[in-house]
């Protein structure tokens, strides 16, 4: 675990994607006011929303999402490639993603404060999620059996924390007027409807025609067929998707078929605790 993680600001990053040079550049990052930042905890919605919001901004033309892989379309600030890809030279409005906690956000976003799609997702299926993606990749630390990889997953001893602490933080956020909160969960159900409120909350006025463009490319049968948005560019050696896709099923409620009974009420449990003094109204249940 020592060399698969670097521990950054108290949460484990993937040290193959989050070298020392690329946690720097995150440090020292300039961001414009007119900058839309999508942020997740990992397995949430980041990959739908890389093509939702590419797709908006254009005005539903999918030469981005057609040409360029997602992580050079809505780039993970600490990551990597965030170095090479020459940011600094795009033109406005930038698109990013991190799966950084607000609290690692680096000074420059507490004062230009661009706009944010902070997406939430139900834990058990982001537990769930990750579970398999855990498995297919060689820069993780292996799940192991599942009652072990829920006890990490509970105590945030996995890639980019605790979701609690992810999902707490991003809620109390104090710039939340710039901060738009949607769930996983809402955009299963209302994939149009959360296309024109995202579209509403980024200022780009779409006809009713194109948002059904949009919403249908984003279908999760449309998305997985689209080469830059599967991963299936990513050499099997890193992710192994002979064993599970990084597009799994793209459902809400798979946890049922993941965990026992016994796992749901110690979940319940832990998570009524954790979550005791949060007021937002998710979608699931
Ligand atoms: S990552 O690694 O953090 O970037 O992963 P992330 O993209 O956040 O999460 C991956 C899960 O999102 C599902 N997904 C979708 N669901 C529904 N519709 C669409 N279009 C869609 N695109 C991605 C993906 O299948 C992963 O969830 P699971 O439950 O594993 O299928």
């Amino acid at each position: 675990e020592a060399e698969l993680y670097t521990l950054y600001k108290g949460v484990y990053v993937p040290s193959h994607l989050h070298p020392p040079q690329s946690l720097k550049y995150f440090e020292d990052f300039t961001f414009r006011p007119d900058d839309i930042v999508i942020a997740t905890y990992p397995k949430s919605g980041t990959t739908w929303m890389q093509e939702i919001v590419p797709l908006i901004m254009s005005g539903g033309d999918p030469a981005s999402v057609e040409t360029l892989p997602n992580w050079d379309r809505v780039p993970w600030l600490e990551e990597h490639r965030a170095c090479v890809l020459n940011l600094e030279q795009r033109p406005s409005p930038r698109l990013f993603s991190t799966h950084f906690h607000y609290r690692m956000m680096p000074a420059s976003f507490f004062e230009v404060k661009p706009k944010v799609i902070y997406i939430m997702r139900n834990p058990k299926d982001v537990f769930t999620s990750s579970f398999h993606y855990y498995g297919i990749t060689s820069f993780l630390v292996q799940p192991g059996p599942q009652s072990e990889f829920l006890e990490k997953f509970l105590n945030g001893k996995v890639m980019f924390g605790s979701w609690f602490d992810h999902v707490k933080g991003w809620l109390d956020a104090d710039n939340n007027k710039r901060i738009m909160y949607i769930c996983y969960e809402e955009m299963a159900m209302d994939l149009k409807g959360s296309v024109g409120r995202i579209a509403q909350f980024l200022e780009k006025p779409l006809s009713a025609e194109v948002i059904e463009k949009i919403a249908d490319r984003c279908l999760f049968k449309n998305m997985k067929k689209n080469n830059m948005s599967n991963y299936s560019v990513v050499p099997q050696e890193f992710m192994d998707q002979t064993k599970s896709e990084f597009l799994r099923k793209g459902v809400a409620g798979d946890w049922k078929n993941q965990l026992t009974a016994a796992e749901v009420e110690y979940f319940d449990r832990f998570y009524k605790d954790k979550m005791r003094d949060v007021k937002y109204e998710f979608v699931w249940d």
